[in-house]
């Protein structure tokens, strides 16, 4: 064999054993979580005639405090509870600046945005630039103990 073979052969040998510990990697059966969503996997999210989609249950918002559905996206779904209200609202989380999620702030009377710091209402209105449109609302129903939105 030739020393150039020889050479190219050893590198991809070298190269070979590095394969099994990558596709046992691969292969290890688990799905990749999706970040920050917290939606119910075991309803039926088929959509209806209406337009109307399960994303969620009463008692699945009652535990988590808001339901994060991401299976629309860009058109995301957070489900949450009004405080002074207590109707459910469901809104697109994605801030209207440039796309990022925005999140709920601790005193829950406002949505924060991570990344350059607008501020929206819980009725989605701009409370503070850079964004100037207001967080998209969806339509919610209840059936049962299944919450439904109309998100497309
Ligand atoms: S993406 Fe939200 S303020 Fe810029």
């Amino acid at each position: 064999m030739e020393r150039r073979y020889f050479i190219r052969w050893m590198t991809l040998s070298a190269l070979a054993s590095l394969l099994p510990p990558t596709l046992s990697a691969c292969d290890s059966g688990e799905t990749p979580p999706t970040p920050s969503s917290n939606n119910s996997p075991d309803i039926d999210t088929s959509m209806g005639e209406d337009g109307f989609q399960a994303l969620g249950t009463i008692p699945q918002l009652e535990a988590q405090g808001t339901i994060l559905d991401r299976r629309n996206a860009p058109k995301s779904v957070l489900i949450f509870r009004h405080p002074d209200t207590q109707a459910i609202v469901a809104l697109n989380p994605m801030c209207t600046h440039q796309g990022c999620t925005v999140e709920l702030s601790a005193d829950e009377n406002r949505f924060q945005c991570p990344c350059h710091g607008s501020q929206f209402g819980l009725d989605g209105a701009v409370l503070s630039p850079p964004a100037e449109k207001p967080l998209p609302y969806f339509e919610v129903k209840q059936e049962g103990d299944l919450i439904l939105v109309k998100a497309q």
